[in-house]
């Protein structure tokens, strides 16, 4: 669906309206005192649920996570590729990376979402296996989210998908989202599947769910498929 065919708000169903604040308060505690094999995981239910439905849905064979916390969300996905058959792997990264935690499926790695090229090489990043999913859990400011953005754009390829986290509460985050898509309207969609599976936007990722739909934009260079993909 085309983002400009669509609204910021959650007005069908709102989490607002359908919870009394002070369950939504308590719910929103709750995210944060959640854990999963002991570990935080900050992610409401509806999300929970909604990440399920696209990592069987779409079966990426590469995950790249940036904002780690504390690596809960990273294994639960590697857990989940495991679960689902998918020979796939998870690339986390945080500013203060995860040392914590050994996954077989899950590479924890330091950096900045305002500076992605100094964690990911190029050639390196091009030789990972599609399809991709990469999630936007950063600081969600403007200014990360943006680069974020701009960063992974013209590396994502046709079907690959770009989640962007936290619009419901992030004015930075809406406003990252609506300017990017001014420069790309026709390369991705807005997926109301995800977005709109338990209300409108009923979801954390408010029009956050991106699918791409033209190919990859790389420069003339050519991919090294055996280089390392990272600056460690
Ligand atoms: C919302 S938490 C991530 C939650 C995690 N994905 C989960 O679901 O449990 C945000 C994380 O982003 C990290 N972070 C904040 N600003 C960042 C930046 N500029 N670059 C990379 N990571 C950042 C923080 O250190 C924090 O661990």
């Amino acid at each position: 669906m085309k983002m400009n065919q669509r609204t910021w708000n959650t007005t069908e169903l709102s989490m607002n309206t359908i919870m009394p604040t002070q369950l939504m308060v308590a719910m929103n505690l709750s995210c944060q005192m959640y854990t999963y094999r002991g570990v935080p995981l900050i992610k409401n239910p509806f999300d929970f649920a909604l990440y399920h439905l696209l990592l069987w849905n779409l079966k990426p064979r590469t995950i790249l996570e940036i904002g780690s916390f504390s690596g809960g969300s990273a294994a639960w996905m590697g857990d989940l590729l495991n679960t689902y058959g998918i020979d796939g792997h998870v690339y986390s990264v945080d500013l203060n990376p995860v040392t914590w935690i050994q996954h077989p499926r899950v590479t924890f790695l330091g950096g900045n979402a305002q500076q992605l090229e100094a964690t990911f090489h190029d050639a390196g990043l091009r030789s990972l296996p599609r399809p991709w999913l990469v999630i936007d859990d950063a600081d969600h400011s403007y200014a990360s989210t943006a680069a974020i953005m701009k960063f992974f754009h013209p590396y994502l390829d046709a079907g690959d998908y770009l989640l962007v986290e936290d619009g419901l509460s992030h004015g930075g985050v809406v406003k990252a989202i609506q300017e990017f898509w001014v420069q790309h309207q026709t390369d991705y969609e807005i997926d109301s599947d995800y977005c709109d599976f338990y209300g409108y936007n009923m979801t954390c990722l408010v029009n956050g769910f991106l699918r791409k739909l033209t190919p990859a934009a790389y420069g003339q260079s050519q991919s090294a498929p055996n280089s390392q993909a990272f600056v460690l």
